[in-house]
């Protein structure tokens, strides 16, 4: 297990109640990160919490819609300082161009692009003031691979990415690195929910069929995904700004 990166550091999870972002609240708190998980099920967030005192770290949630300007502006004003944003929450959507209706084309980007959007913006100022801040946004394979049936989350994703870019170049010169990670399936209530609402009584068998979509033959799991997420939010990784990696049990190069 890596040392204490984040010692005297405050990172900002989103949607770190559950999944990708909860595995990452938890190993940055480890490494000895204060995290502030905003989540708007504060349930889950909680659990969390919970999680990482037990393991002598220290950490709070916030009730967030990161989809609300307001709901994050107020957050960010409650913190005393700001030195790694993880842009993670994100919602799915399933449909081609005919299928997806205008309404969902709204409300997948209102989280998924708006969300990273207010979540930047109010963080930028107070990672000007650390001096060393780093953003890293949740991406996917679907920013740059034509995935089947994902309209509107690839459009998301897309933006996602070249978000990344143009705040990358934008910041450079207040010490601010902004890069992104391009997951393909990780087994995450994400995943669970997908199935349990469009092949309920098959769960297993498409199962299987999203673990064989990965050339290495299984689906990432959180904890992978959080320590690619903390070594670029640390200082190792001081001269990587504007990158994309992909994470993804060799989809993108293997198949
Ligand atoms: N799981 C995968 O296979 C996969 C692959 C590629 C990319 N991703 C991306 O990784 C990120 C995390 O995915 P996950 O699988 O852990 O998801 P998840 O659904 O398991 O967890 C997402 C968390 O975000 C929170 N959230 C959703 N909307 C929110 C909002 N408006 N405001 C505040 N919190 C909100 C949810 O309450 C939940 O706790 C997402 O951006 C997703 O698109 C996931």
């Amino acid at each position: 297990m890596a040392e204490k990166r984040f010692e005297g550091k405050l990172a900002v999870v989103t949607g770190g109640g559950a999944g990708i972002g909860r595995a990452i609240s938890k190993r940055l708190a480890l490494e000895g990160a204060r995290v502030a998980i905003f989540e708007r099920d504060i349930i889950s967030a909680a659990a969390v919490i919970e999680e990482i005192e037990a393991a002598s770290s220290q950490a709070s949630w916030i009730e967030v819609d990161v989809s609300s300007e307001a709901s994050v502006q107020s957050a960010f004003d409650s913190l005393d300082r700001v030195d790694v944003l993880i842009n993670n929450a994100g919602i799915a959507s399933v449909g081609n161009v005919e299928t997806t209706t205008g309404e969902e084309m709204d409300r997948v980007y209102n989280v998924n692009v708006k969300g990273v959007f207010h979540c930047t913006k109010a963080a930028i100022p107070r990672l000007k003031k650390s001096g060393k801040g780093a953003i890293l946004n949740m991406a996917s394979i679907a920013s740059y691979l034509g995935i089947s049936d994902r309209f509107a989350y690839s459009m998301t994703k897309g933006a996602v990415y070249a978000m990344t870019l143009s705040v990358a170049k934008d910041y450079i010169e207040y010490g601010i690195r902004c890069n992104c990670i391009c997951p393909a399936r990780v087994h995450t209530p994400f995943i669970d929910s997908y199935l349990e609402k469009h092949y309920s009584n098959r769960k297993e068998e498409m199962f299987k069929e999203l673990e064989s979509h990965q050339p290495i033959g299984r689906m990432g799991n959180p904890e992978e995904i959080a320590g690619l997420a903390a070594f670029l939010c640390s200082e190792e990784a001081a001269f990587v700004t504007g990158s994309a990696y992909h994470i993804d049990g060799g989809v993108t190069n293997l198949r």
